[in-house]
Formats: C-alpha cells, structure tokens, sequence
C-alpha cells in the first residue's frame, strides 16, 4: 500500500475522530485538497446527525460510529459496525492514508493495524504513543527501513514518513528535523503556553472552576486537551510523545514556557544551531503538513506577522505549582506500563474535575497515585491486550465515586 497512490491519483484518506476538534479542523483542511485528496473513510464516537452530514458531503466508502447506531448514509456508503469497526476501517485496501484524530487509546489497534498493512498514519493522538509508543515506532521504523535499503531519500525511508506527527509541537519538530541527522540532535525543546493559571498562585488552585481552566489563552481545542494544557500535563504527554517519536532519552527533551504560541517547538544542534518552527495557533497547518508531507500547499492558516506579534517571552516550567509535569516525566522514565496508566487516570481525573468531583489540583494527585500504584514493576514494554486491559483497570479503579473526596486528596483505591 505504500507504492500508492498512483501518480495521477487522489491520495485516499480514512479520518478516524471525525466529529471532534481535530477531526472537524482535518474534514476542513481535506475538502480544500480535494480533489487530490479524497476521504474514503470516517469514524466518530457519537454524533450521529454531525457524521452523516459529513458522509453527505464527502461521499466516503463507509463510515462507522463508535455507538453502532443506525445511520442514514448516501447511496454507495456503507456502515462499518462491531468493535472492530475502527480498524477495519484504518486497514481497507482502498486507503493510502490514515488521519488519526480520536481521543483515548481506542486509536491503538487502528493505528497498528494500519501500519501492518503498510498504509501511513498521520497522528494527533497523543495516546497511542504515551501508551504504545514501543508498539507503533517498531512497526514504522520496520516500514522505513524497507524504504531506506533502496532509497534513503525516500521520504518514507524516515518512521516519520510513516507515523506523522499532527500535535504542533512535534509537528515543529518534524518540520526543523528535515534534511538534518538525527545524530547532529543534541536536544529537544517543547514550548507550553502556560496555560490561563500561569501566574496564578498554587494558593488558589483549589478554587479553580471547570469554566475558567476551559478559557485557554491562545489555543481553541477540545475540552480534555485544554484542561490538560491548564495543569500541564498536556506538556508532560507530550514529552513522552517526543520521546517515541524521535528516539531521544528524557534527559534531552526540555519544556519551556512561551505564553504567545508562536513557537511551536525548536531543536538544539550540536553545533549549537537553534531551529524552531513558527506559526500562528492553527492546527490546520499541522494536519495539512501531515497529509501533504512532503509537499507544502497554500493553507487557510495565516502567516506569523513577526512585528505585530513584537516580542516572545520565554521561562522555565514551575513544575512545583504545576507537578504534572514531573509526574509525566517519571512516569515515562518508568516506562510504557507507568505512562499507559498516566494516560488513563488523566482521563478519569479531567472528566471527574468536568464534573466537579475534584478539584483542579486534584488532578495532580490522582496521576500520582495512578502511577504509583499501577506503573511500576516488571513488564515495561506491554502487549496491546495487556495495554486495554490496564486502561480498563486504571479508569475502573479512580472513576468510582468513592475513589477521592473530590476535594483535592485522592486516597489510593487499592489501600
Ligand atoms: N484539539 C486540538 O487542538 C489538539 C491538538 C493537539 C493534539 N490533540 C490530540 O488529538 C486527540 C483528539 O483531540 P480533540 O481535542 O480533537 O478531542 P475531541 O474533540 O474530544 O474529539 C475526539 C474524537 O474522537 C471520537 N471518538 C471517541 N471515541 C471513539 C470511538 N470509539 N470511535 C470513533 N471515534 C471516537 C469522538 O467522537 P464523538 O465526538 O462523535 O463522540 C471525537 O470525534 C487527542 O489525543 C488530543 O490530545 C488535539
């Protein structure tokens, strides 16, 4: 599948997540491409009414929903139902290209299952590499390897060709590394807005609502990534994110804090050479860079204007007010097992501070414990059955109602 598309031909796209905030941004960026670019393929997990006007409007193949619902899809489209349904989809035949732009790890099997086939895989999904990023890497760098033994200017003798990057910062990343060694890197650094609690103090954490860790300063995103900017430990996934993506230990993937979002990422040299890639906050840039790789087509995001923008702050992380940071990182010096269950208890913990049963640095305390107690030990490097299963167990244990007072303190569901 990779000798596609033919020349000539539109490249074939299955979206998973189509309904969300990446997902209707990714719908946008490929109507643009059309007709070079043609969707074959959506899923979404619920919206119904949202998924068949997309089917309308794009005439894919077959779309799945992840409720199983009936859906009144055009002539020629056919619904794809069962658990399996996502990766029935991300494996078609007819499919050159997956975009990944589902929550949760629900994306592992599909991804994988994408790239046993051949087929590329551009990711916004943080979780299927937190949690199996050894599972994935090994599939694309086995792929890139095929390529690089008859070409190594191929773009897909690079695992980048093949599992690309959406998230802004390694998007950056990615776009800095083109053209150069991965052995002239000397370090990584990821830029965090901060958030919108950047100078306030830890003192009145516990007073944070939902409403106000929703308004993010300068990014428009879904509601579990933008409350994961406010703690950082969006930061911290992504530091475990980078990690698989590009081969480099922990020590060497530095955050720093740049509150305008102008710098998406930048990578140190060992010459000393500083390369960042800048651009407005628009995740279509980064979608339509993984979908077009290697080629770079007119886009609706705007241009940076460097005097309007005037200045660029940067400072170092306050990973005391802010310990998601630091919990992330250990948990990815750990290993996959710790991260996988970082993963989880970060969904439990954001959608129960939603909810208003914990506090905002609540949050924190319930990745800690997560970590502690279902990270550690033997077995670093899971299978993907061990990985749902330690999903189910994590979410299980920290999502019951009486697993934390709500108010700040989560006491370990195992004690
Ligand atoms: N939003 C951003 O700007 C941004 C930036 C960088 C990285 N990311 C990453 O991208 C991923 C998606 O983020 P998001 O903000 O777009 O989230 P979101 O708005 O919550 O969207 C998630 C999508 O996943 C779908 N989904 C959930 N379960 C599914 C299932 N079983 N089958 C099929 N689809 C399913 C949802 O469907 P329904 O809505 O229909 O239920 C929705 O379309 C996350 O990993 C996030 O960290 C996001």
């Amino acid at each position: 599948m990779a000798d596609r598309p033919r020349p000539g031909a539109p490249v074939r796209v299955a979206l998973l997540g189509s309904g969300g905030s990446i997902g209707t941004q990714a719908v946008d960026v490929l109507t643009r491409l059309a007709p070079d670019w043609r969707v074959v393929a959506l899923a979404t997990g619920s919206r119904a009414a949202l998924v068949e006007e997309q089917a309308r409007r794009l005439r894919p193949a077959a779309v799945a929903i992840g409720t199983d619902a009936p859906l009144d899809l055009p002539t020629g489209c056919a619904q794809v139902r069962g658990p399996d349904a996502l990766e029935a989809l991300a494996a078609r035949d007819d499919v050159d290209l997956v975009v990944v732009g589902t929550a949760g790890v629900v994306s592992l099997r599909p991804v994988l299952a994408a790239l046993r086939v051949g087929t590329v895989v551009a990711t916004a999904n943080k979780e299927t590499l937190v949690a199996g990023g050894h599972l994935v890497m090994a599939e694309a760098r086995a792929l890139a390897a095929g390529r690089a033994a008859a070409d190594p200017r191929d773009p897909l003798a690079s695992p980048l060709g093949w599992l690309r990057p959406i998230d802004s910062e390694h998007s950056a990343i990615w776009q800095c590394l083109v053209g150069e060694a991965l052995a002239d890197v000397a370090g990584l650094i990821l830029t965090a807005s901060g958030g919108p609690f950047l100078d306030t103090p830890a003192g009145d954490f516990a007073g944070i609502t939902p409403e106000r860790a929703l308004r993010h300063p300068t990014w428009s995103m879904g509601a579990k990534i933008t409350i994961d900017s406010a703690t950082l430990a969006n930061k911290g996934l992504e530091v475990v994110e980078a990690h698989w993506l590009y081969g480099l230990p922990y020590e060497r993937i530095d955050v720093v804090v740049h509150p305008q979002s102008v710098v998406h990422s930048a990578v140190r040299f060992r010459d000393g050479s500083l390369k960042a890639q800048l651009g407005t906050p628009d995740m279509r840039l980064p979608i339509q860079y993984a979908v077009t790789y290697p080629r770079r087509l007119p886009s609706p995001a705007a241009a940076v204007d460097l005097v309007a923008a005037g200045h660029l702050d940067f400072r170092a992380p306050d990973e005391v007010r802010f310990p998601a940071l630091r919990i992330a990182r250990e948990a990815g010096a750990i290993g996959s097992r710790a991260t996988a269950a970082l993963i989880a208890a970060d969904e439990v913990a954001v959608g129960r501070f939603l909810a208003g049963t914990l506090d905002f640095p609540g949050i924190a305390s319930l990745l800690e414990r997560a970590v502690a107690r279902y990270g550690s030990g033997p077995g670093q490097e899971p299978g993907v059955d061990e990985l749902v299963a330690l999903d189910a167990e994590v979410r299980a244990a920290f999502a019951a109602p009486g697993a934390g007072p709500g108010r700040g303190t989560v006491p370990d569901p195992a004690a």
